[in-house]
Order: C-alpha cells, then sequence, then structure tokens
C-alpha cells in the first residue's frame, strides 16, 4: 500500500545540514494500523509527511498503491491526496467555522458538489458518534470531541489511507481511549489503511497491528507488535516498552546466581495454571510463582510469568525442558 524506499530528508542549517530521516525502507500494508514510534525529534512526523508529499525526500522513492509518488505534481498531486486522509494533535480546526461547516469545507475543497457533502457530512458526523454536535462551534467542544471531529474531516471524503501524527497526545488516558477504539472500529469498518505516529507505546499496544521504531532518523525495528513487545531486539525499544510492559526482573532477583529462577513468558492461549500444574505432576519439583501478570497487545494476551524452581538438578534440568517446549520463551535468569 505504501513503501517507502531509501527515504533520507535533510533539513539545511546554517552550521550542521540535519538528516531527519536517513535510508530508511519499509513497507505498510493494505488494510493495517501501523505504528510509527520514537522520541520526540526522531523524524517520525517528516517520514509520514512524504506520503501525502506535503514533504519530499531528499532521496529515495515512495510508492503509493504501486506507483512512484515522489515526484507528483499538480493535478496528479491533488488526486493522490484525495485518497489520504490526515489528523493531528492540536486538531487543526477552523475556529468561526462550526463542525458541520468544517467537514463541508474540506469537501468543497477537495472538489464535492453540494449534494455530495449534503450526503457525506452527516454519514461522517455518524461514523464518529457526533450527529447531534453539528451545529457546535470547535470552543463549544471537549479535547476527544474535537478530535472526533479531525477524524470525520479525514474520513468524510472516503480516503484509503489515514495518517495521524500523534492523534491522542494532547488528550487524556480516558479520551486516548475512546479516540484510539474509533480508530480502530473506523479501520475495521471502511478498511483505511491507517498510520499512527506517537512517542507512546501505549498506543502502539492499545491497537496498531506492526510498528516501526524509530530513533535518529533511522528504524531500528520493525515487527509485529507482539514480537516486539515481548521480544525487543533493541536496548532503546526496551526502555520505550518498559514505560508500559516492565520486562525487567527486580534487582534483588538478578543477584540470584543460580538457575532455579526462569521468567516464562506465554501466549496467551497457553494458560499459566496448566503449565504449572503438569510441570509439577510431571516432574519432581516445586515451582513457586515470584510473580505474574498478563498483558493485552493489541486484544491478544501475554502472559508473564516468574517462577522459582526447587528440586534435583537433574529433574530440574528435565522441567525446564518441558516448559521450554509447552511455552512461547523462557529465559534462565542468571543476573543479565
Ligand atoms: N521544516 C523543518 N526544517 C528544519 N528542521 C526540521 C523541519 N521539520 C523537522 N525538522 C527537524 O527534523 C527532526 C525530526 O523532526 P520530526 O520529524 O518532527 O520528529 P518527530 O515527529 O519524530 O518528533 C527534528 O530535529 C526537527 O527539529
Ligand atoms: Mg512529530
Amino acid at each position: 500500500m505504501v513503501r517507502f524506499e531509501n527515504i533520507s530528508i535533510t533539513f539545511p542549517d546554517k552550521k550542521n545540514p540535519l538528516k531527519a530521516v536517513d535510508d530508511v525502507s519499509f513497507d505498510i500494508r493494505k488494510g493495517e494500523i501501523f505504528g510509527i514510534v520514537g522520541s520526540s525529534g526522531a523524524g517520525k512526523s517528516t517520514l509520514l509527511r512524504t506520503i501525502n508529499l506535503l514533504q519530499r525526500p531528499t532521496s529515495g522513492s515512495v510508492f503509493v498503491n504501486g506507483a512512484d509518488i515522489t515526484h507528483l505534481k499538480g493535478e496528479n498531486l491533488r488526486r493522490l491526496r484525495l485518497k489520504i486522509g490526515m489528523i493531528f494533535q492540536q486538531f487543526n480546526l477552523i475556529r468561526s467555522k462550526t463542525v458541520y461547516e468544517n467537514i463541508a469545507f474540506a469537501l468543497s475543497v477537495a472538489g464535492k458538489s453540494k449534494d455530495e457533502i449534503k450526503t457525506l457530512v452527516p454519514e461522517a458526523l455518524d461514523v464518529v458518534g457526533l450527529s447531534d454536535k453539528a451545529g457546535a462551534y470547535p470552543s463549544n467542544l471537549s479535547g476527544g470531541q474535537k478530535q472526533r471531529v479531525g477524524i470525520a474531516r479525514a474520513i468524510a471524503n472516503r480516503p484509503e489511507i489515514l495518517l495521524c501524527d500523534e492523534p491522542t497526545s494532547a488528550l487524556d488516558p480516558e479520551t486516548t481511549e475512546s479516540v484510539l477504539k474509533l480508530l480502530k472500529d473506523i479501520n475495521i469498518k471502511l478498511g483505511i489503511t491507517t498510520v499512527i505516529i506517537t512517542h507512546e507505546m501505549n498506543v502502539i499496544k492499545r491497537i496498531c497491528n506492526r510498528v516501526a521504531v524509530m530513533s535518529g532518523g533511522k528504524v531500528l525495528e520493525l515487527d509485529d507488535i507482539f514480537n516486539v513487545f515481548s521480544s525487543p531486539a533493541h536496548e532503546f525499544t526496551r526502555g520505550l516498552i518498559n514505560h508500559t510492559i516492565n520486562l525487567d526482573l527486580p534487582a534483588r532477583l538478578k543477584e540470584n546466581d543460580n538457575n532455579e529462577i526462569l521468567k516464562i513468558i506465554y501466549k496467551g492461549d497457553k494458560a499459566e495454571e496448566a503449565i504449572i500444574s503438569q510441570t509439577v505432576r510431571k516432574f519432581d519439583v516445586n515451582m513457586n510463582i515470584l510473580h505474574g501478570k498478563i498483558e493485552y497487545i493489541s486484544d491478544k494476551p501475554l502472559g508473564i510469568l516468574l517462577v522459582r524452581l526447587e528440586g534435583k538438578a537433574a529433574d530440574i534440568s528435565r522441567a525446564k525442558e518441558y516448559i521450554r517446549n509447552n511455552t512461547y520463551k523462557i529465559k534462565e535468569i542468571d543476573g543479565n
């Protein structure tokens, strides 16, 4: 659906030119919710804006639906932009226009007729649950309602791609939750390929299918979010994830110098009681749970269990082998 091929973007600067995006290549698939996460200044917005050419790459190519869009101009560029909606952290609504007029204005700029606008605006307001606010002005809406208007405006034209630049960063946690749910519903109902950039791993965890982690203009890793959350490949990613899921062990346990403490990570289709009770039944060992929790990664459960195995060395080693074969991942805690 979207393909970045060796994208670099350099901004001129008096002293040193700044490389905001540094040789980035990856694909975003049709219909998915793709997240780009990273700290402020990582180059996320700059990269995102190449998809609708609000930003042109210094080098490299961007493809949308298989076509190279990098050098589109005039009417072709206008047509590309009709396929792509965008929402922003600060909503960017026109304060002097009502909710209805904000959406109608965007549609008229996109070349829709008065009749089409009369159908499309109520339809979009219905999707975001704001039919009763058509006559309200932005100043009379809550943050969450303003972002819903932003979303209605972005999808009114029935685009194929929705770009979201920090869509929930100005919202409180509860409103964030409801806006993310709305974005997910829209993605499923309307099949819009959605790209979300955020500095919050929690947003990724909540709704994305895949994620690219960016730092210093580069993509450090890219994978299914379940894989990234359960086995982050990069130290930087671990740091981001630790804000939402703590995969590290308490320091006191790290000091343990034998191999009998295990961290077991299992996918939710394997119940933890089953792993524990079967291991204890089959082998002559005791298993004490030190810590256990389940995290939901985009509605898929991920179990994290910290256990201490007690018994004879040979029994412990057979028990470990059994656990290893019956869970997703197992790590022996050896102080690292
Ligand atoms: N138009 C611009 N001119 C000069 N520098 C820019 C411009 N846009 C972004 N930058 C710089 O590029 C880097 C990446 O910015 P940005 O893409 O906005 O990061 P992010 O969205 O990850 O916070 C930052 O150092 C930023 O200051
Ligand atoms: Mg940004």
